[in-house]
């Protein structure tokens, strides 16, 4: 044996995956642990999603490999999605390549856009994936901090006056995770115009556009967006599915064309009966999104009394899955974290994994019914 490739050395093990060993290791001890850490929504789907999966699997004929990029009807059904929600309308065949899950569509992408030594806009805090992933393909991270003053615009001024040659990727993320950054329509305008200025290609991470929002927003609805951006999209937390797998990209057809020529490499699309799961999902009425944000509208209010008791300071006017939290002086946030985990057997998630401008806040994820929140607020002195 030879030795692991050097990309191996670029990365660590995702956060979670190690922490929740962890965490899942004292549930076993049998401590009463309370999860507030990871943004898996514990809601069902609806049960037209879940009988459609059934369904499927009872088909003998249903269990084939499947189209690479997705069935039409699927393709359909996503290009219906953005017409209703976001204004936007786009080719089925053309604009549109399902996904398993958003998280790999950042794979997809960077192995298709990126060169080592390249460039990448990436926002700090922000989703860890986009680093990783560029540090795999040996390319270049360039963290951007936020306003949260401004429902987090870019410092554009501060990248203004960086060289920018290299650059070809920007990730946005509106609502932004971690902290909750609504983005507006003006910001993300501003973000085209850069784009179109350094020719960077926009990439728009968008799996929280119904939390908690006051309108859903896709990049692709601003103008001149589709000449320079993309927009990942997901089913995991508009729809309860995290686990099922399913998101999509949608944007500019050559470069779609050029995804497909990737990730058709590397899987051999998704079963069936997920695809028609998803359908039934992108189908539902207006309903199943104010039935999720009354849920989520409760408990984000229990999970600011729990913060409350906590001294920790936060925005009000946030979006999406989380709370964003600021530690008062005088504590670190490790070392509150580590607090509520071992004395009080509640897990929240350091603001650092999310990058340098995370030190000193903390996340509250708000899928946990409410009577755990109230027995975590119970647990505080
Ligand atoms: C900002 C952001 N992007 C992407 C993802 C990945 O979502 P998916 O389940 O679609 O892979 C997450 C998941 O937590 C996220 O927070």
């Amino acid at each position: 044996m030879k030795g692991f490739a050097d990309r191996v050395a670029s990365v660590e093990e995702y956060y979670f995956s190690a922490k929740l060993r962890e965490v899942n290791q004292m549930i076993s001890d049998g401590k009463p642990v309370i999860n507030l850490g990871i943004g898996s929504p514990d809601l069902a789907p609806d049960k037209k999603v879940i009988d459609a999966l059934k369904n499927t699997a009872d088909n003998p004929q249903a269990h084939g490999y499947q189209s690479y990029q997705g069935i039409p009807e699927l393709r359909a059904s996503i290009a219906g999605f953005y017409a209703r929600e976001y204004g936007v309308n786009l080719s089925p065949n053309k604009e549109i390549l399902p996904m398993m899950g958003s998280k790999e569509g950042i794979m997809h992408l960077s192995m298709t856009f990126l060169n080592p030594g390249d460039e990448v806009l990436i926002p700090n805090p922000g989703y860890p994936t986009y680093s990783s992933v560029t540090n795999l393909l040996g390319a270049k991270a360039i963290y951007y901090s936020l306003d949260l003053a401004k429902a987090g615009r870019p410092n554009l001024e501060e990248l203004e006056n960086q060289d920018l040659s290299k650059v070809k990727l920007m990730w946005i993320n509106y609502p932004h995770m971690p902290t909750g950054a609504p983005g507006s329509r003006a910001m993300l305008q501003e973000l085209v115009y850069f784009a179109q200025k350094h020719q960077i290609v926009l990439l728009h991470d968008n799996p929280y556009s119904h939390i908690l929002t006051k309108e859903p927003i896709s990049i692709l609805s601003i103008p001149g967006a589709k000449d320079v951006a993309l927009e990942l999209n997901s089913l995991s937390k508009a729809f309860n599915m995290p686990g099922w797998r399913v998101g999509m990209l949608v944007g500019r057809e050559d470069w779609i064309a050029k995804v497909l020529k990737v990730k058709s490499n590397m899987d051999s699309g998704m079963f069936l009966g997920i695809q028609k799961g998803a359908i039934a999902a992108l189908n539902l009425g207006e309903n199943w999104f104010s039935d999720i944000e009354s849920t989520y509208q409760s408990r984000r209010k229990l999970v600011w009394k729990l913060a409350d008791k906590l001294n920790l300071s936060y925005d009000l006017k946030a979006a999406g899955l989380f709370v964003w939290c600021k530690v008062p002086e005088g504590k670190t946030a490790d070392q509150l974290v580590d607090e509520l985990l071992y004395e009080k057997n509640i897990f929240i998630t350091p603001g650092k994994i999310f990058g340098s401008e995370g030190e000193g806040f903390v996340r509250f994820s708000l899928c946990m019914p409410e009577f755990k929140i109230l027995e975590a607020i119970n647990r505080i002195k």
